[in-house]
């Protein structure tokens, strides 16, 4: 496995593999390892001749009293896990590498930027849009891997892709849960015992919605009560949305239609969690 810090010595085991013909596969992560990441590098690895991890804790996404000085960088085990699942190259950047200094470049996808996590985080989606699409021209991947843990990153980053005419196809890979249900995240290491059953609400939340919807509910009023009920009765929940909307444009829905995702965010404690799922035609319990 190759570790790599610059963008120059990333271009230039990149470009030895493409000229052979090798199909490029690419995983950005703020690093912190866990099992949804890994997901993602198994199914690059499933596509692609070689698969390329970043691990990069972007500052331009957090926002002034956000986490980003106390946001776990367990370099050591991420390199551990990455050589054990057989990832080729992995990028670790510093700061300047990405953003040398005097950079004033920014990529904005606006409409779907200051909706929901936009919400009370105004600058991330710019900051997330900036990163990644500066990450992509770095590596010049063919296919690049994204959870839907993250919905509405995946769907900013393939608007951007599109918008922009980048040669890269994004892929979106369905989300990792622990056993007990809770969506994986880098950030569940802040959560006490007593804070991770609180924080399990969301996805019981979704469950009830998934559960609705699989009974044949489609009218977006009673799909929203079975998601909102469950969370109302969870006091040290903080909620900030919990919303049945349109998987392409985000908007909450007014009307039933064939195909819609469940959005759940809250706080417990100072610890943001965000979760979902899709509802489609195949939709079960
Ligand atoms: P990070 O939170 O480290 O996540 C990296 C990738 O892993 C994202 O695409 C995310 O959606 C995916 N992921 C996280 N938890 C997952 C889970 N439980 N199951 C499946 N996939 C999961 O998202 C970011 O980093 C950053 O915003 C980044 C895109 C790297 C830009 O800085």
């Amino acid at each position: 496995m190759q570790v790599v810090a610059s963008v120059r010595e990333l271009r230039a085991h990149l470009k030895t593999a493409r000229q052979s013909g090798q199909a490029i596969g690419l995983v950005p992560t703020m690093g912190a390892l866990h099992a949804g990441h890994l997901s993602l590098v198994t199914a690059s690895q499933a596509r692609c001749d070689l698969t390329a991890v970043t691990i990069f804790v972007n500052p331009t996404q957090f926002g002034p009293h956000e986490d980003f000085h106390r946001y776990p960088r367990p370099l050591e085990k991420d390199l551990d896990l990455c050589r054990a699942a057989g990832v080729d190259v992995v990028f670790t950047p510093a700061v300047d590498e990405v953003y040398p200094p005097g950079s004033r470049t920014f990529v904005e996808v606006s409409g779907l930027s200051h909706i929901l996590e936009g919400v009370p985080r105004p600058e991330h989606f710019r900051g997330v849009a900036t990163v990644v699409t500066k990450l992509l021209m770095m590596a010049l991947p063919d296919v690049a891997f994204f959870g839907q843990k993250d919905f509405q990153q995946q769907l900013i980053i393939k608007r951007l892709t599109w918008d922009l005419n980048l040669p890269v196809e994004i892929e979106t890979c369905p989300i990792l849960r622990d056993p007990d249900g809770l969506a994986m995240s880098s950030r569940n290491v802040y959560l006490s015992p007593e804070q991770r059953v609180t924080a399990l609400a969301l996805s019981r939340a979704l469950h009830q919605v998934t559960a609705a919807w699989a009974r044949g509910e489609r009218d977006p009023a009673h799909l929203t009560d079975a998601l909102q009920n469950r969370l109302k009765q969870e006091p040290s929940l903080q909620l900030d949305y919990a919303v049945v909307a349109d998987p392409l444009t985000l908007e909450v829905l007014t009307r039933p239609q064939p195909e819609a995702v469940a959005l759940v965010a809250g706080r417990v404690g100072t610890t943001r969690l965000i979760d979902n799922v899709l509802l489609t035609d195949t939709t079960t319990r």
